[in-house]
């Protein structure tokens, strides 16, 4: 069937390479890790500059690792990295915009400050550095996009207008840069997951707040970033390749009614 090559059914992402941002901690981590397990070569962006215990890991599976700490607003810094990255690795086949900040507040209290510092690194930072690598990857042939939203940005929660706003923002990106660029055999799809247990997560959602709302997802759990890191294998995977502008929810069916 034209277009239509098969597929490594165990997933496999060998002989690709992978640029994850906030892969120093929680879900990217977890993402960063994974992919290793599944053969990628991996270039990690963070703003905390403690890569070395994925830097280990990822060496450990015999894998390609170039780590490199900085902020996804500095626009300068994310070119850097992607010449050299392209440089080094000879391209990027799979971007993941994991990178993000989870500030909440009322919205009659919430500041500007932080709605600006959420939209710059939730939705701003993820479009500009799509831009640099779908550029890269028109070049080369192809990609995959994925985009880590949430399922705050699907339904109404309080005190999260900013984050929600984002996450919506970065859902809509996610199906314009699909309309866009899949004629360049490129796939962009997103990930929304409910409350993950990293630190984000657990901060935001511990004590009673987090009880009352776990009663409300049919499955009666939160997620672990394992689970997350299982959805993005598969986008990322050639199994995936007809799947474009899609959101996985990965929420056990919080958003469903
Ligand atoms: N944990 C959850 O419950 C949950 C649920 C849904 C979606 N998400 C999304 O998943 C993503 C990862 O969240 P997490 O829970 O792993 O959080 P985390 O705080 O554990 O990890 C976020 C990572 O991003 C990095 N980062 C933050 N701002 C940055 C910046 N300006 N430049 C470079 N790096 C920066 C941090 O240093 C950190 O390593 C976020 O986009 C978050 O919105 C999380």
């Amino acid at each position: 069937m034209s277009g239509f090559n098969g597929f490594d059914e165990n997933f496999s992402l060998a002989n690709k390479t992978a640029l994850i941002t906030g892969a120093a901690s929680g879900i990217g981590l977890a993402i960063a890790k994974m992919f290793a397990r599944k053969e990628a070569d991996i270039i990690a962006f963070d703003k905390s500059s403690d890569l070395s215990e994925l830097e280990k890991y990822v060496k450990n599976k015999g894998r390609l690792f170039m780590g490199i700490s900085g902020d996804v607003r500095d626009k300068k810094a994310l070119q850097t990295m992607v010449d050299k990255a392209v440089n080094d690795f000879g391209r990027i086949d799979i971007l993941v915009n994991c990178a993000g900040v989870g500030l909440i507040d009322s919205a009659l209290e919430l500041r500007e400050e932080v709605w600006d510092l959420t939209m710059d690194v939730n939705v701003k930072a993820p479009f500009i550095l799509s831009q640099m690598v779908g550029k890269t990857m028109i070049d080369k042939g192809g990609g995959k996009i994925i985009n880590i939203a949430s399922q705050a940005g699907i339904v109404a929660l309080e005190k999260h207008a900013a984050y929600s706003t984002s996450k919506a923002g970065l859902i809509m990106l996610t199906k314009i840069l699909a309309l866009e660029w899949g004629k360049y055999n490129i796939r962009t799809n997103a990930i929304s997951p409910t409350v993950i247990l990293t630190e984000m997560g657990e901060k935001a959602w511990a004590g009673e707040v987090g009880e009352r709302s776990k009663k409300l997802i049919p499955a009666g759990r939160f997620g672990h970033p394992d689970e997350v890191a299982a959805c993005a294998v598969f986008l990322a995977s050639d199994a995936a390749n007809l799947i474009n502008g899609e959101n996985l929810v990965i929420d056990g069916g919080y958003t469903i009614t």
